[in-house]
Order: structure tokens, then C-alpha cells, then sequence
């Protein structure tokens, strides 16, 4: 496919959305992880609400791969590779109910902060599709994280 862009381009904006992608991962491991062992008096809600952001970061995941494969990269599609290139940490163990709706706050934030730069690089790199992508994107992680964050007031 030629849609103007150049291998450099392609190669950078590749690593970008591969280390998303790889974050993405994790994050939808994690949510659904939370959402199986999740135990306590919001139980029934914070169940309901996990279950709307991993089915919502299932898509993501699809469509990232595909953008990668679509512009001329490879996806990543192992989970060592995953591994090897996410900036979130997984925890060990059950954690409790407040405990996991502030890391998957944290890791939400921590995503939207990344997704910032990756637009910009994708910006400078003549990708505006990729670039639109992450910004939808971010607004995905943002709702997320402000309805975890808004769970945890008092
Ligand atoms: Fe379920």
C-alpha cells in the first residue's frame, strides 16, 4: 500500500504503537483480572464498570494491531513480546477492591500520559491516521480513569 509514507516513518511510528499496543495488553489483563476476583461491598458495580472498559480495550487492542499491520509494520502478537515491552507493572496476588480501582486508575493515567508523545511522534512522522487513532484513544483512558478516580472519593 503507498499512502506516502516512508519506511523511517513506518518504523517509528511502528515502535510507538507496538509499546501501546503491549500496554493495552496488560491493562485489559489486568481490568479483566480485577473484574473475575474483585470481592466486597461495590462488588456489583465495580463488576459492571470493569466489564465496560475491557470490552472497550479488547476493540483498542484489534484496531492498534491492525493500524500497525495496515501502514506497514508488524504487530506484535506474543505475550513475551507484550512483556518485553510494557511500561505497566502487574501485581501479584488479589489486592482489594480499592486497591485495584486505584492501579487501574494509575495505569489509565500513566497510558493517557504516554498517548501524548505517541501523538506527537505519529504528528511528526506524517501519520494522521495513527495519530487520530491514539486520540480517540486517550479519550477512552481518560473516561476510564475519571470514573475509577470518581469511585474512590469518600
Ligand atoms: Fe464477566
Amino acid at each position: 500500500m503507498d499512502i506516502g509514507l516512508k519506511e523511517e516513518n513506518v518504523k517509528a511510528i511502528g515502535v510507538a504503537l507496538n509499546g501501546y499496543l503491549a500496554d493495552l495488553y496488560v491493562l485489559v489483563t489486568k481490568t479483566k483480572n480485577y473484574h473475575w476476583n474483585m470481592k466486597g461491598k461495590h462488588f456489583y458495580s465495580y463488576h459492571k464498570m470493569l466489564q465496560g472498559q475491557y470490552e472497550a480495550l479488547d476493540e483498542a487492542v484489534d484496531e492498534v494491531a491492525e493500524r500497525i499491520v495496515m501502514i506497514g509494520g508488524v504487530a506484535k502478537g506474543t505475550l513475551k513480546e507484550f512483556i518485553e515491552s510494557k511500561t505497566l507493572k502487574e501485581e501479584q496476588g488479589v489486592p482489594s477492591e480499592h486497591e485495584m480501582i486505584k492501579k487501574l486508575a494509575d495505569d489509565n493515567e500513566q497510558i493517557v500520559t504516554g498517548l501524548r508523545k505517541k501523538i506527537s511522534l505519529c504528528q511528526e512522522n506524517h501519520d494522521e491516521g495513527s495519530a487520530d487513532l491514539l486520540i480517540k484513544m486517550i479519550q477512552v483512558h481518560e473516561k476510564a480513569a475519571w470514573m475509577l478516580r470518581s469511585s474512590l472519593e469518600k
